[in-house]
């Protein structure tokens, strides 16, 4: 029997009133995380061509960059460095340089901006000669013990420098034990590791790899030898289960929007934070189609977000978040 007409779902959408009221999920400037491409030297602001509007920012200019973002209200920043050729190794030795690019520039954020949240990404493709995030042997198989000494020495680095959220993305075995281990061990109790638990061996990622300078050395080699298998989800739970049990305070789904079911799932069977990372690969068709007139840039940016908000998402790294704390500032979006 049909409870029509007594039931009219159609009552509550009729006015902007009854619908903020009864809405269910919101995006506020606490839901985001800029993620930012940093290049040394004296130079600025470099576009970057696979992602139309995303700049790479240089490090003399940083420190202004973050001052605009907390005054937007972003509570963080994830920072990915953009290596020069000459510092590339087959061992990514410069990974863990305590003078190297990350070091300065978190340095440099923390004299400024003692609060703000920073996040590393710990692995090693932006440092080493052939794009992997791990050590290779002479077959190029990604080596993962011998890779989790190099990751250890990376975290410490960062910590020491002052990072207070270092976020490894590697996908190595064993990893979060070992870093969340040597980070007691050196007096950093504090600091907190954001898991990229589940990353998948995604498409998506290809503006990045030419947005960090990755994608030349990699060549036409893949990482499906340890990200997971798009086409996989009790794994992906398997992997965040290992992570927690090693100590990770917060597990990420990454890329977003293809994946929205393994955030739900995770969030359901853990009940821990959980982030989404919106990839470049979704910036980018997002972008594209908007700056082709097929769609409403505001309107899908928001739509997609809060989606990630919807299937369980605490937070979202997104190239967009500076661009929709605006919205939300000038009150063009109603959160
Ligand atoms: C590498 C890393 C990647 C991203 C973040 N860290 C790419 C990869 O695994 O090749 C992708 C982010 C994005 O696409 O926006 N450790």
């Amino acid at each position: 029997m049909s409870h029509y007409p007594t039931i009219r779902h159609r009552r509550l959408r009729r006015d902007e009133f009854s619908r903020r009221l009864v809405r269910e999920n919101v995006l506020t400037c606490n839901d985001l995380i800029q993620p930012l491409f940093v290049f040394e030297g004296s130079g600025d602001f470099e576009s970057i061509p696979t992602m139309p509007g995303v700049q790479r920012i240089g490090e003399s200019v940083i420190v202004e960059k973050i001052g605009h973002l907390k005054s937007l209200q972003i509570p963080a920043v994830a920072l990915f460095p953009v290596v020069p050729e000459k510092h590339k190794t087959f061992g990514a030795e410069a990974a863990w340089n305590p003078e190297g690019l990350i070091p300065r520039v978190v340095r440099s954020i923390r004299q400024a901006y003692p609060d703000y949240g920073i996040i590393t990404d710990v692995a090693l493709d932006p440092y080493t000669t052939h794009g992997q995030d791990g050590l290779i042997d002479d077959t190029g198989y990604v080596m993962n013990d011998e890779t989790l000494d190099a990751l250890v020495l990376q975290a410490l680095t960062h910590a020491s420098a002052g990072a207070q959220m270092i976020a490894p993305s590697d996908m190595m075995d064993g990893r979060i034990g070992a870093i969340r281990n040597a980070l007691e061990l050196n007096g950093y109790t504090n600091t907190r590791i954001l898991a990229y638990a589940v990353k998948y061996a995604s498409a998506f990622f290809n503006p990045f790899r030419e947005a960090v300078g990755s994608a030349k050395g990699l060549g036409s080699s893949n990482k499906t030898s340890y990200q997971i298998d798009p086409a996989n989800t009790n794994e992906a739970l398997r992997e965040v289960e290992l992570d927690l049990a090693e100590g990770a305070d917060i597990v990420m789904v990454k890329p977003g929007m293809p994946y929205l079911d393994v955030i739900q799932r995770v969030k359901k069977q853990f009940k821990v934070p959980v982030f989404a990372y919106q990839v470049s690969g979704e910036y980018s068709m997002l972008a594209a189609a908007s700056d082709n007139g097929w769609l409403d840039r505001k309107a899908v940016v928001i739509e997609a977000l809060v989606g990630f908000k919807r299937a369980g998402a605490d937070a979202i790294l997104t190239y967009f978040a500076e661009e929709v704390a605006e919205w939300i500032q000038d009150k063009k979006f109603l959160p």
